[in-house]
């Protein structure tokens, strides 16, 4: 990505170089880069661009305000998991009506919230979620606009946890019970069907998942036609998976896009609405989680660098085994005496777990900076307060600018909702 590039031995986000950042907010600190969100939705946006098409950004994989708007501001609908999401699109002057609610535990209030706003569509993912939403619209005396997220069956050849289209997932309803569902939600005043959703997975590198899905949803389609009952929509759920090791490959957007278009088109369905709720793809790559180094410690058998971020600031390493890049903000010289070290790059949380990176090379001393890539998704968000650490700042980059979209946390406001209670 070149928005992250080295000038001069320093690393760079667009025109600000990332210690000046650092230097002024303190580390931990996550940093985005603009231009780089804009490219990665934008580049979805042009490839659906000749199809009738809606793309609903993820919004957990980073939910700050000051992105949705932007996002917003270039057309994105949202896709949402909770009323909380929800809030935030309206907060951030977002379309309700270009939003779409996914997730397996919607509860009363949340549906009800929706509602109210005219959300453009409900994922339904049980049968019981379909009869709440149905009491939900009675009471209302609303029509649920909905779509049935389906469980295609299909290996998504990605990490366990964030796989979600197989039979043993929680995901969805089985997509051979569909038909009978959609009959039931067709029977209802207070719901219209309009599309057909699945999600099998996250950091899906491969394009033949989303096609097996795509094909098997259209076979669903062709059911639901024999019985009467027709779409607008048809929904691939999130989008490609990222690089987040360098010489990995991963597919542009449009060859997502045109390889399943041609399917729909050679099957009929050229006409459907095409949706994705890719999260990902639009700012995983467009963020970093700037760290200074504070000790570094000699092991029996390892070397630790220990930094000041930790497992409540970025969860993905130690949760998934997920390997993220670690580069210092600053490269030595070939001669300097600093000697390259083999570290496992370890924060200050009590837990063995807590460690952002195993056996990496570095050249560094205490003092110096770096930086998690690939960051942008997934970080802030599964961010938490463990070891009452305060979350980390966010500072967005345009250019040569940079504005503070979230302040760095401070220990009165984590305190305010709590109270002593004298017993
Ligand atoms: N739609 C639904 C219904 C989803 O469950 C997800 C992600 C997305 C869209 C967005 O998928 P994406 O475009 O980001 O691949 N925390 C994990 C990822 C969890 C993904 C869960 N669902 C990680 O850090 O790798």
């Amino acid at each position: 990505n070149k928005n992250f590039s080295y000038r001069d031995n320093e690393l760079w986000c667009e025109r600000v170089p990332l210690k000046q950042i650092a230097e002024e907010f303190g580390t931990p600190v996550y940093v985005y880069s603009y231009n780089s969100i804009k490219k990665a939705f934008l580049a979805y946006q042009q490839a659906l661009k000749p199809y009738p098409h809606l793309m609903c950004y993820a919004m957990k994989a980073n939910s700050n305000i000051a992105i949705i708007h932007l996002l917003a501001k270039l057309g994105a609908g949202f896709d949402i998991v909770s009323g909380g999401e929800l809030r935030r699109v309206i907060e951030a002057s977002g379309d309700p009506k270009k939003v779409l609610f996914s997730g397996v535990g919607k509860i009363y209030d949340e549906i009800a919230y929706a509602l109210e706003n005219d959300i453009k569509c409900f994922n339904v993912e049980s049968e019981p979620e379909l009869e709440r939403i149905i009491e939900v619209a009675k009471a209302q005396n609303k029509v649920a606009r909905i779509s049935l997220r389906v469980n295609p069956n299909v290996d998504a050849k990605t990490h366990p946890y964030i796989s979600t289209g197989l039979k043993q997932n929680k995901f969805g309803i089985a997509i051979e019970d569909a038909p009978r569902v959609y009959e039931k939600a067709s029977k209802s005043d207070f719901l219209k069907i309009t599309g057909i959703d699945c999600h099998i997975g996250s950091q899906i590198t491969d394009i033949s998942p989303f096609l097996d899905a795509c094909d098997k949803l259209l076979d669903l389609a062709d059911v639901l036609k024999s019985k009467g009952i027709e779409l607008d929509h048809i929904d691939f759920g999130g989008g490609l998976g990222i690089v987040y090791e360098e010489g990995q490959e991963v597919h542009h957007a449009s060859e997502l896009v045109e390889a399943l278009h041609q399917k729909m088109e050679n099957r009929g369905y050229g006409y459907l609405e095409m949706i994705f709720e890719a999260g990902r793809s639009i700012v995983g790559n467009s963020g970093v989680l700037v760290t200074e180094i504070q000790y570094l410690k000699e092991g029996e058998t390892k070397n630790f660098c220990i930094v000041d971020t930790a497992m409540n600031d970025m969860i993905r390493p130690t949760l998934y085994q997920a390997w993220m890049q670690i580069a210092p903000l600053h490269v030595y010289p070939e001669n300097c005496p600093i000697k390259e070290e083999i570290f496992d790059v370890v924060g200050p949380i009590c837990e063995t777990g807590d460690w952002l990176g195993k056996d990496r090379k570095l050249k560094v001393q205490p003092g110096d900076l770096l930086a998690v890539m690939s960051s942008g998704a997934y970080g802030m968000t599964m961010s938490s307060h463990y070891n009452t650490r305060l979350k980390p700042p966010e500072i967005l980059v345009d250019g040569a600018d940079y504005y503070v979209i979230r302040e760095r946390e401070k220990i009165e406001k984590l305190f305010s909702s709590e109270h002593i209670v004298e017993l």
